[in-house]
């Protein structure tokens, strides 16, 4: 019987094994791996790698972020953006504003995405308040709706919860079954630092990176690995960037404490001398905790080769450089301290790791197909997406392995007017995208009707 669609001649990666086969393809699932397949649609992919489409564990869209800052991302261009970048799949961050509940954010969400998305989204959630409607109400009810995992800050003002908060959040997530993420940097430390870099002049945005030290980040992660600890409970650090705080994370595991970690482009291309570039230039690559050193990018990609991270995620954390919303609101140039934190990366996540790392061979492809798709499904409970395997959704990126290309702004299609990466040279790209069957994007340009839609998670396998 034919499929709706067969891709044909393709290097297949899946979860054991990298062979040459057919992908029968129908009602947007995979339900032959073979030769021979008939199908409507057939796409030569002779010469191409078919992987499974990229999961971006970690971005954020249409975030609200301060007064007077906007995020230069709706879901419509963000979506746009990662479906260029090879992805299928999106896990974008709700917050509430001030004055909201969780399950309002939520609702906010799910409007603002509804049609407008050329991948799939599925939300974690964002807890800011350890109140009871939030903790009693609102988040045992989001988990059961799918949205089984939720992000903790030890850092910004506003959004930062005591240790004492974040032990009753862990508590509800073991109650539950959910995940726990953290943003692990000591906020106090910080501010001390922060202060005295103003009180002494040192105000540019390279005194962003210098009052964000690795030891506020190492010290963050083995308090919040020590919590989860103390609460029982499986624990996620993101965005980790240097090697100590890794060691943290290892001597918890050593412990028997079920830590995950993830790490992101950012920690393995770029360093803080990046944000020391002349006048305000430095901004565009002001995020935390802020790219380190050449020493902790190397002890980045140790983790990378050795298993020591789960997934790599980008921390699409879109804003306009040259824009009074973006990074150059009012006050950012008198002191770095109100420069709106976060880098585009959407887009750019996975030819960045497929060039420095299988390209440069560092990584294998099941390697890389594990970091930036399998493991996030598994870990937070996408069940039907991830690897090509019969009964999978049909999210299936095709890489030229050859194709060389210099990241530019103008290729991009995010809603930034800049890329961190700017003349940053890359072996491979993603050249077509598929969703659930569709065509989303072919040659580097997003095709077809924005059919993404909100995915229910299951509970996170770790958290049971
Ligand atoms: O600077 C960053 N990473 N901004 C995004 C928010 C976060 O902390 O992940
Ligand atoms: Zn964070
Ligand atoms: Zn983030
Ligand atoms: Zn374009």
């Amino acid at each position: 019987q034919p499929h709706d669609t067969v891709i044909k001649g393709a290097r297949v990666v899946t979860s054991g094994t990298v062979t040459t086969c057919e992908i029968g393809i129908v009602s947007g699932r995979i339900v032959t791996l073979g030769t021979g397949l008939c199908g409507h649609e057939v796409i030569d992919a002779t010469g191409l790698i078919a992987m499974p489409g990229g999961i971006d564990g970690h971005v954020h869209i249409s975030q609200p972020s301060g007064p007077g800052v906007e995020m230069a991302d709706d879901f419509a261009s963000a979506t746009r953006s990662a479906a260029c970048g090879g992805n299928t799949t999106v896990m974008p961050f709700c917050l509430a504003t001030e004055g909201q509940t969780l399950r309002e954010a939520v609702a906010d969400y799910m409007a603002k995405a509804e049609g407008q998305c050329l991948t799939d989204v599925s939300f974690h959630l964002i807890v800011t308040k350890a109140d009871p409607v939030t903790l009693g109400q609102d988040l045992p009810a989001l988990i059961a709706e799918g949205m089984t995992s939720f992000k903790v800050f030890m850092t910004y003002q506003g959004m930062r919860l005591t240790d004492a908060e974040i032990l009753q959040v862990m508590d509800v997530a073991r109650e539950q079954g959910a995940l726990t993420l953290v943003h692990a940097e000591n906020e106090d430390a910080i501010e001390f630092l922060r202060d005295k870099a103003e009180r002494a002049g040192q105000t540019t945005p390279v005194n962003h990176a210098r009052t964000r030290p690795v030891p506020v980040e190492r010290e963050a992660t083995h308090r919040a690995t020590t919590l989860a600890e103390v609460a029982g409970v499986p624990v996620m650090i993101v965005h980790v960037s240097n090697g100590a705080a890794l060691e943290e994370i290892q001597r918890a595991k050593t412990r028997g404490v079920r830590v995950l970690a993830e790490t992101c482009p950012q920690y393995i291309t770029l360093t803080a001398d990046d944000l020391d570039r002349a006048g305000f230039e430095g901004a565009k690559w002001v995020c935390s905790p802020p790219p380190r050193d050449t020493a902790e990018q190397a002890a980045i990609w140790t983790g990378l080769t050795s298993g020591a991270f789960d997934v790599f995620s980008s921390d699409h954390c879109p804003f306009r450089f040259d824009d009074s919303h973006g990074k150059d609101v009012p006050g950012a140039r008198k002191s770095f301290r109100n420069i709106p934190n976060g880098i585009p990366g959407v887009e750019t996540r996975l030819p960045i790791l497929f060039s420095e790392g299988v390209t440069k061979g560092r990584i294998s492809l099941q390697t890389f197909a594990a970091l930036t798709a399998t493991n996030n499904a598994r870990i937070y409970g996408l069940e039907h997406k991830g690897s090509i395997a019969v009964g999978m959704d049909a999210d299936i990126v095709l890489w030229d392995p050859s194709k060389t290309r210099t990241i530019t702004q103008d290729i991009l299609h995010h809603g930034s007017d800049y890329t961190p990466w700017e003349g940053f040279e890359v072996t491979g790209w993603p050249v077509r995208t598929i969703l659930r069957g569709q065509t989303v994007m072919q040659d580097g340009e997003p095709v077809g009707q924005p059919t993404g839609h909100h995915v229910a998670r299951a509970k996170p396998e770790v958290a049971a």
